[in-house]
Formats: structure tokens, C-alpha cells, sequence
């Protein structure tokens, strides 16, 4: 029991190191499921049942106007694409997109030219690849990976997206410096992201729980700590807009609805997962977090 428990702090002191998320997933893995899946994988498809029609979407929504998973997931996508200017001549790297649903936003309502994605799950990127690059076809081309393990020609796009996704990759200033290789000039780097409301250092717990959800601590940074490392990496014109307000409290109710209702069907982790996300939302965001819309340019 002893070692246990010290393999469990260890494993969530260290996660997002290899070895500490070993230890979590092995321990994870023996607590909750025999079978755990990828950390990104498909099971948030249940949060989309609602529709008659099958859609995917991963994110925390934009919910204004809205109680549906599904509506809030495509508004916000629609919200970035606006914030991005998309137009038909562009051609979009998508870095995080989920099961692919996104796609039908930038290609079927914008009408953008063509779409790379990059995806780290396996689970996600094949569902897509069986979904939606046959709808599609020859405007998609999609990878499993991240942007240090795919390669692609230098200044290839005009513009580069991230959906609701940039805060779990391992490091965003890297990740800022690398994209830019691939903007042409006078493109745009438009995503969504969690900032950290405080200059003050975060408390202890707050920023184990950011950890645990897929926060590494090289990620948890403020609106000011965000605009210099874009600019250090050679962007210029950044904007950021601040839409907390039609984000957690709407992720939240729906969290809480959507828990009692399906209690019974959820697995034990996946319960925990939602469960953690309902307190995050109610309790910590609004005072901790700012939910914001970025765009920079390459001049
Ligand atoms: C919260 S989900 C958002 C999914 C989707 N963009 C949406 O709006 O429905 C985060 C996504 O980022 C992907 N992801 C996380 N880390 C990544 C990385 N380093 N490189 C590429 N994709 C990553 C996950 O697999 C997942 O698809």
C-alpha cells in the first residue's frame, strides 16, 4: 500500500515527464480500467449524442445562446475561424484536431482552400481518417504526431489553428518558434487557449490539477507571459481576446447535467475525468484562469 501511494505521488509530481506519466497511466490503468485508452481518444463522442447526426467535438464550447455540447463545440470553432479571418484562398495547419469534425468548419462553412492536421492520438486520427477524409477527399490530408515529429515544407500555409488544444502540448513557446517555419509571410497563427489569471505563482494544488488534466507547468502562463514569448519567437500584431464569460460556466452546467444522466454508462476513469473537469469549472476557473482567443502574425 506504502509503495502505492508513493508511486502515485510520484507519478503525478512528474507528469508530464516520461516517467511520470508511466507511473500514472500504469497506476491509472490498475485502479480504474484494465483497458485504458489514449489520453486524447474517442470517448467524447458520448458527449455529442445529443444530435441526430453524428458529430465529434472534443472542446469546452462557446455557449452562449446554447445548452447543447454539439452547438457549443461547432460555435466555438466558427468564433475562431472569424477571429482567424478565414478565407478561401487559405491553407490551414491544424495542430489538435480531435476527431476531426473541426474540418467541416474551416472546409464546409469557410470554404478555406485545404487543410493539413496533426494529431498526437491514434484513436482520434483514425476515427478521422475513417469519418471525415472521405467527405473531403483530396482538400485533407492528415497525420498522426505533433509538430516535432511531422515534416512539412517551410512557409506551406497561411494560416496555422489551434482549437482548444495548444495548452496540452509540451511546450507552446516551442511550438510558437516552429510554426512560424511554416507561415508564409503575412500568415497567421490563430488559436484558443487557457491563461493564467494571477501574476502571483499559482497554489500548489491548482497547479497539480492543471497537471493532471494535460497542463504541463511550462504552459501555465499569464496574458503578458503569452504575448512575449510570441514576440520573442518573431511575431508581430498579437491580439488576445478574453471570452471566459461564454466558456466555463456553460461547460460546467452541461458537465453536471451530463453526469447524472449517465452515471451508469461512464467507466469508472472516465467518470473521474468529467468528475475533475465539473469541479475545475465551477470552482477554479473563473478565478484562476482567463479563456482566451489569440492571433499573431507573420510580417
Ligand atoms: C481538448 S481536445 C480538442 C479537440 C478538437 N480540437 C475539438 O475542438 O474538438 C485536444 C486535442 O489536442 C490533441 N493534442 C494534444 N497534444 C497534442 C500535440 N502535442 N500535438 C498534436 N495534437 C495534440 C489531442 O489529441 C486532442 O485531439
Amino acid at each position: 500500500m506504502f509503495a502505492f501511494f508513493l508511486c502515485f505521488f510520484i507519478g503525478m509530481w512528474f507528469r508530464g515527464t516520461s516517467i511520470g506519466d508511466g507511473i500514472w497511466t500504469y497506476l491509472t490503468r490498475i485502479v480504474f480500467d484494465k483497458k485504458l485508452p489514449e489520453f486524447f481518444d474517442n470517448q467524447d463522442l458520448l458527449l455529442n449524442e445529443e444530435r441526430h447526426y453524428p458529430t465529434s467535438w472534443g472542446n469546452v464550447g462557446y455557449w452562449k445562446g446554447t445548452s447543447s455540447f454539439p452547438e457549443a463545440g461547432e460555435n466555438l470553432a466558427k468564433e475562431l475561424g472569424y477571429f482567424a479571418n478565414l478565407a478561401t484562398r487559405d491553407v490551414i495547419l491544424d495542430v489538435g484536431f480531435g476527431m476531426g469534425q473541426q474540418f467541416y468548419i474551416w472546409l464546409g462553412y469557410f470554404h478555406v482552400n485545404h487543410c493539413h492536421g496533426i494529431n498526437i492520438s491514434k484513436a482520434q486520427t483514425d476515427y478521422c481518417r475513417k469519418h471525415v477524409l472521405p467527405v473531403f477527399k483530396s482538400k485533407l490530408d492528415i497525420f498522426h504526431g505533433t509538430i516535432e515529429t511531422v515534416n512539412l515544407p517551410n512557409e506551406m500555409f497561411t494560416k496555422v489553428l489551434v482549437l482548444d488544444a495548444i495548452y496540452h502540448f509540451s511546450d507552446k513557446s516551442k511550438f510558437f518558434g516552429m510554426v512560424f517555419d511554416y507561415l508564409q509571410k503575412g500568415g497567421v497563427l490563430a488559436f484558443t487557449d487557457m491563461a493564467i489569471r494571477t501574476d502571483k505563482k499559482l497554489p500548489f494544488f491548482v497547479k497539480h490539477l492543471l497537471r493532471l488534466g494535460g497542463i504541463p507547468t511550462v504552459n501555465q502562463n499569464t496574458i503578458d507571459e503569452l504575448k512575449r514569448s510570441l514576440s520573442q519567437q518573431g511575431y508581430e500584431n498579437i491580439e488576445v481576446i478574453d471570452i471566459s464569460p461564454f466558456i466555463f460556466d456553460g461547460f460546467h452546467q452541461f458537465l453536471r447535467e451530463f453526469g447524472h444522466g449517465q452515471k451508469s454508462r461512464l467507466r469508472p476513469y472516465l467518470l473521474l475525468r468529467y468528475w475533475m473537469a465539473a469541479i475545475f469549472t465551477k470552482h477554479l476557473a473563473s478565478k484562476y484562469i482567463h479563456y482566451v482567443m489569440v492571433k499573431a502574425k507573420k510580417s
